[in-house]
């Protein structure tokens, strides 16, 4: 079931378009991922959803309800949340901190949310008086994308959260973001790692100069040259 459709969403920087004709679902309790070159909009996608950059053309519905043009502050309790890639959490503030303040867009006391949460990011249990900017880099993804969670979305979408992050990290990360699916949670995760999205998501977006340029399962994309597409040679990789 699409927890997420776009339909032909064209969106940029004041009159500069980046992204144009983007359309994309995002199941209940599946992992999509958009790859591409650097440059190719993702991120701008990403911020596009969540009403951080606005819609020049096209629709974004989520749980069958049109976002669209609905102020980016009442999204999350709309259904979807979104971690950027940097400065994601208050590093002045105790992990239990930075969870309460993701609490405050959730309908009613969100104790008990914040406990079922900790149960699923146990390294954040361990440090939950810990201030966040005490933490490893990995260790704030998480936590940042915990704090997304706490209002309970349909849809998270992550922008990188395995940047910069150790190869062991990237795993204990990636794990994290596969039982967030196994809750029912449809996940878009923007990924830098070809190899990576290849092994962890169902689903596959190559955005390539803005446009998306080629998606399928993670199988059917795995018959593309894809170094091609990276490289630039995207009209000879897709014929
Ligand atoms: N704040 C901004 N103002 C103007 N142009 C921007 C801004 N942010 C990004 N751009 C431009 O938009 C285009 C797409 O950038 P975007 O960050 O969406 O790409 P990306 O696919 O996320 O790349 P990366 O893999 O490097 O993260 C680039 O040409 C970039 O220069
Ligand atoms: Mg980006």
């Amino acid at each position: 079931m699409p927890a997420l459709v776009t339909e032909n969403i064209t969106a940029g920087y004041g009159r500069n378009i980046i992204i144009s004709g983007i359309s994309l679902t995002a199941d209940v309790g599946t992992i999509t991922t958009i790859i591409g070159p650097n440059g190719a909009g993702k991120s701008t996608f990403a911020k596009t959803l969540v009403g951080v950059l606005r819609t020049q053309t096209g629709r974004i519905v989520v749980n069958d309800k049109d976002i669209t043009k609905m102020p980016g502050h009442l999204i999350p309790r709309n259904g979807m949340v979104y971690v950027p890639q940097n400065d994601n959490v208050f590093v002045n503030l105790t992990v239990r901190e930075n969870l309460e303040v993701g609490g405050f867009a959730a309908k009613g006391d969100s104790t008990a949310r914040m406990g079922e949460i900790l149960d699923i990011f146990t390294d954040l249990k361990k440090a939950v008086g810990k201030r966040a900017g005490f933490l490893s880099g990995g260790q704030q993804n998480l936590l940042a994308i915990a704090r997304a969670l706490m209002v309970s979305p349909t849809v998270i979408v992550l922008d990188e959260p395995t940047a910069g992050l150790s190869p062991a990290y990237t795993d204990v990360v990636w794990n994290q973001v596969e039982m967030i699916a196994k809750t029912g949670t449809a996940v878009l995760v923007v990924e830098q790692n070809v190899e990576r999205a290849l092994k962890h998501a169902d689903f596959v977006h190559i955005f390539v100069a803005g446009t998306n340029h080629l998606h399928g399962t993670t199988a059917e994309i795995a018959q593309h040259d894809l170094a091609a597409i990276f490289l630039g040679r995207a009209e000879a990789a897709q014929s």
